[in-house]
């Protein structure tokens, strides 16, 4: 048997296994994803599933490569996306030389393979792998893995009744384009984040997943305007901060950005009233202390000092005093590594509330079961954005276990 058989094969078997092992339907596709872009070695993959209960267009739902194509869509029968949805036929563009498929955030391809998600009540959805300019093209046999993984895929979506219902993107308010962040040390120089692609959506809870030592907080820190990038494009709300001077990210970082710290961050020696205070005086339009203290859950702790409260609480502070900038954004690096699994979920309950309020939170993690929490999960890795997973469904922070 050939080399190509086997991997098929191979990949076929892992597919079936990882599908009858995932315990939702949502990780039995994202371990589907994955299998499909090792068996195919793939820059890129992509899920694309119509929104039958909104606009009826195709958006993706998981993704792996690094770029941010949250806000891409297809009607079917727009562009070869929507073109293989409507007619079910598997798209080969296998030596494209240098092109695009259109749409703002498309990347520029060398070839691309799409095929149906074709199930016994009809075309379900789309997989498309794709390689970039510059990277191996896709084969014949590339193709025919992704066409029989998509219908594996497909059989598992009917079985699973997959929700209709999907999360909306808001307006980008951040983009990020090939942001790169390189440290020097005497003579040497190191490469930390290597051209990360992201937006930030208004409105929207974004989980930002990756080993230590990835560039999560060297990422976090940039979109906070606290480091800035060594290149790359840095823009909010329309305007361009990529070559920004330190007085200018101070006002950025001031009127836009809330942070709350993995270590709370709070001054001893005033109380939690008044933590807040020295926050209010600094912006335009503040939170009134008292309202943040009271969506915290810390009204009657108000004449507290940090050494009076528990670990739990002084974070709830650090929210509160987040919340009196009324920022855009609001950052959180690993804010419940340092608690134990009751408190965090209370730090998380109010975490939930504040983004059900309207804010727009970023946050940190290590933790795998925070995902569950969020609207979007980026994952990182080697200084790279890799994966991104939409979630369907937000679990309360009430649902997570660990
Ligand atoms: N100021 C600096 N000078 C040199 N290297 C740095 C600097 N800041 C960060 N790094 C390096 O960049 C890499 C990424 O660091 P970063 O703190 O962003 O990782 P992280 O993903 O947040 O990790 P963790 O999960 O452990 O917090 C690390 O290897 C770190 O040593
Ligand atoms: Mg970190």
């Amino acid at each position: 048997m050939d080399d190509t058989l086997m991997r098929q094969y191979r990949a076929i078997g892992a597919m079936q296994a990882a599908i009858s092992n995932a315990k939702t339907l949502d990780d039995a596709l994202h371990e589907s994803l994955k299998l499909i872009v090792e068996a195919c070695k793939a820059d890129m993959a992509v899920i694309w599933y119509p929104d039958k209960a909104g606009d009826g267009r195709l958006h993706p739902y998981y993704w792996i490569g690094s770029d941010d194509i949250t806000s891409s869509s297809y009607a079917p029968g727009e562009g070869s996306i929507g073109g293989v949805f409507s007619d079910g036929k598997t798209l080969r563009l296998l030596d494209l030389g240098v092109a695009g498929t259109g749409g703002e955030n498309a990347p520029v391809l060398e070839s691309l393979v799409c095929a149906p998600l074709t199930g016994d009540r009809g075309i379900l959805g789309c997989v498309e792998v794709s390689n970039r300019a510059g990277s191996r093209p896709l084969t014949d046999e590339d193709a025919d893995t992704c066409e029989i993984m998509a219908m594996m895929a497909a059989i598992s979506i009917e079985e699973g009744d997959l929700v209709q219902d999907r999360w909306q993107p808001g307006k980008a308010i951040m983009r990020l384009r090939g942001i790169t962040r390189e440290f020097q040390n005497g003579d040497q120089v190191t490469k930390v984040l290597k051209g990360v692609n992201l937006d930030v959506y208004e409105g929207e809870f974004l989980v930002l997943l990756g080993e230590s030592g990835c560039g999560k907080s060297t990422l976090l820190n940039i979109i906070g305007g606290m480091d800035a990038a060594t290149d790359g494009s840095f823009d909010f709300m329309g305007e361009d901060y990529s070559r920004a001077d330190q007085k200018t990210l101070t006002e950025f970082r001031r009127h836009n950005i809330g942070f709350i710290f993995q270590s709370y961050n709070l001054m001893p020696n005033l109380n939690a009233k008044r933590n807040l205070q020295l926050i209010a005086e600094l912006v335009d339009d503040p939170m009134d202390p008292d309202e943040a203290l009271d969506v915290v859950g810390l009204s009657e702790r108000k004449t507290s000092y940090p050494s009076q409260l528990s670990g739990g609480q002084q974070q709830r502070v650090s929210i509160a005093r987040a919340l009196v900038k009324r920022p855009k954004i609001i950052l959180a690096d690993e804010p419940t590594a340092a608690l134990d699994y009751t408190t965090s979920i209370e730090v998380l309950s109010v975490m939930e509330k504040v983004v059900a309020n309207g804010s727009t939170l970023v946050m940190v993690t290590h933790n795998e079961e925070i995902t569950r929490m969020a609207n979007r999960v980026v994952r990182m890795r080697n200084g790279q954005v890799y994966e991104v997973t939409v979630n369907r469904h937000r679990a309360p922070a009430t649902d997570l276990v660990w």
